[in-house]
C-alpha cells in the first residue's frame, strides 16, 4: 500500500476517533428572522464587499448572541426546528453562515424583531420555507479545523472542528495523533 492510501485510511480512522471523543453537541434554541439586501455597511467590517461568503450565507447576530462585536467573523451550524406554521423546517438540513452584522442595526429590515440571528433570504430558504418570518432554530458554533502533518514524526494531526466550548477554553487542545 502506498504511503499515500495509507495516510488517507490514518485520517479517516482518526475522524472516526475524534467523533467519539468530540461527540457532536446539541446547540441550543433560538430563533430567526430573514433579511434581503442592501446588506452594507455592516455593523462588524462596514462597506468591504469581500466579507461576504459567495454562497450568500451569512447572518446578523442578535443580542443573545452579538457579544459585544467578538460575535463578527464566527460561524455557526443552523437548524430550523419548528415554527409557527408546521412543515415549514426543511427536515434534516444544516446551514453554516457566518455573522457578518448586528441584527439591531441592519440597513435593511430584518422580517422580524429581537429574534436570535437573521439569516439571509438565501440561508433562510434553504432550512425552511422562505415565506416564513421567523422559525426556531438550534444552532451552534462551528470552529475551523486546523489540520497539519508532521514530518519528523510522519503523522497527522488535527484540530476537530465544532470543538465544545469546555475544550475552546483550556486553549487550543490538540487531540492525539494517530501512530
Ligand atoms: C410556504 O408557506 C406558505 C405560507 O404559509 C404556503 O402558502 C406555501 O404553500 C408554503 N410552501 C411550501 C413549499 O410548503
Amino acid at each position: 500500500m502506498s504511503r499515500t492510501h495509507f495516510t488517507v485510511l490514518q485520517w479517516l480512522s482518526l475522524s472516526t476517533l475524534l467523533l467519539q471523543i468530540f461527540p457532536l453537541s446539541h446547540g441550543d434554541v433560538g430563533t430567526a428572522a430573514q433579511y434581503g439586501p442592501p446588506y452594507t455597511p455592516t455593523a462588524c467590517y462596514g462597506s468591504d464587499p469581500t466579507q461576504f461568503p459567495s454562497s450568500n450565507l451569512f447572518a446578523a447576530a442578535g443580542d443573545g448572541i452579538w457579544d459585544n462585536g467578538a460575535a463578527c467573523g464566527r460561524q455557526y451550524l443552523v437548524k430550523c426546528i419548528s415554527a409557527t406554521t408546521p412543515y415549514t423546517c426543511v427536515p434534516d438540513q444544516t446551514i453554516q453562515i457566518r455573522i457578518v452584522d448586528f441584527a439591531p442595526t441592519l440597513a435593511s429590515q430584518p422580517s422580524f424583531g429581537g429574534t436570535t440571528m437573521v439569516l439571509t433570504e438565501t440561508a433562510l430558504a434553504i432550512i425552511a420555507n422562505s415565506s416564513a418570518p421567523s422559525i426556531n432554530i438550534e444552532f451552534q458554533q462551528d470552529y475551523e479545523d486546523l489540520s497539519w502533518y508532521d514530518e519528523r514524526r510522519g503523522v497527522p494531526y488535527l484540530m476537530v472542528s465544532r470543538r465544545n466550548e469546555a475544550a475552546k477554553k483550556e486553549g487550543e487542545k490538540v487531540v492525539s495523533a494517530l501512530v
